[in-house]
This record gives structure tokens, sequence and C-alpha cells, in this order.
């Protein structure tokens, strides 16, 4: 096990860069990726892993930021909401108006885009369950679920459309 004392500089992948960055071995991943990284979506909430706002994807599993260490991510591949700009998920939250205030709104992008990777076909339960790892404290969750249902929906299509699932493959 490495040991870590005073300020260290390490190398994360976030949003498929490599970034250097000089911290303190007790900074968590998301105050390095807020304010060293100057990547402000994940957010502090609660920072002790209620509230969800803080999500990032770490090897495509959706992790909450303020309860893992910046050292405990070296060499793992870190996704945060910027670095999923464009995708049908967070389409689908504009479209949907998955939001208001926004401040959860990368938290449920980030865990929305985990559970389709993972589970395109979630059923609606298996989709209340996920998302429960989230909390919104404005939109009553209407436009958010709106948002998660027309993204898997786009999902389906993509993956019916796949030469793989075309082929039989
Ligand atoms: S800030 Fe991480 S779970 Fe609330
Ligand atoms: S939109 Fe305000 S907390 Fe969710």
């Amino acid at each position: 096990m490495v040991k870590y004392s005073g300020y260290v500089e390490i190398e994360l992948l976030v949003n498929n860069e490599s970034c250097h960055v000089v911290i303190q071995p007790s900074d968590t991943l998301l105050s390095v990726i807020r304010e060293k990284l100057g990547l402000t979506g994940p957010k502090m909430g609660c920072e002790n892993g209620d509230c969800g706002a803080c999500t990032v994807l770490i090897d495509g599993k959706p992790i909450k930021a303020c309860l893992t260490l910046a050292v405990e991510n070296i060499g793992k591949a870190i996704t945060t909401v910027e670095g999923l700009l464009n995708t049908n998920v967070q389409k689908a939250f504009v479209t949907e108006g998955g939001f208001q205030c926004g401040f959860c709104t990368a938290g449920f992008v980030v865990n929305a885009y985990a559970l389709l990777e993972a589970h395109p076909d979630a059923s609606e339960e298996e989709k209340t369950n996920w998302l429960n790892a989230n909390l919104c404290r404005c939109t009553g969750y209407e436009g958010i679920r709106r948002a998660v249902d027309l993204a898997q929906a786009h999902k389906k299509v993509l993956l019916q459309n796949s030469p793989k699932v075309k082929n039989g493959l």
C-alpha cells in the first residue's frame, strides 16, 4: 500500500483527460474535482453520502465523490457530468425539464446514465430503487422520471439498431 504525506502530485484520468494535481492525501475526490480541476458539475451537498449530488462514474460505476479520496482513484477512469455532454441522458433532462434549481441534476444525470448502461431494460421498480440514491428538493421527481424514461426509450432504439442485434449476434 502506498503511503502519502504532506502535499503530493498525482495524476487522475478525468473525462478522458490526464490531469496532474497537487493535493493533500486527505482531499476527497469531490473537492479535487471541483476546486483543483474546476469541474463544478458535481455538487457539495451533504458531504456524507446521503444526497447523491456529487455522483461521478468511476470505471463506469456511480460513486459518491464526497466519500472517496482522490488518491484512491489514481489509475481509474473518472467521468463527471461534464463528460456526459450531449449524451441521450443529458439531452433528455433538458427536453423533459428534469430540474428546477439544478443543484441535484448532475448527480441524477450521472446515476441515470450508469443505470441505463448497466440495465437498459430496467423496470419501473428498478429505476425507482436505483434513483433512490439521489435526492431532489425541488422537482417532485416527475420531470426527472420523464427524462429517465425518455433516455431509456432512446437507448432501446439505439440497441435495436446496433449491427450486432440487426445481424442476430
Ligand atoms: S455530497 Fe456526496 S452524497 Fe451528498
Ligand atoms: S432541482 Fe433543485 S434540488 Fe433538484
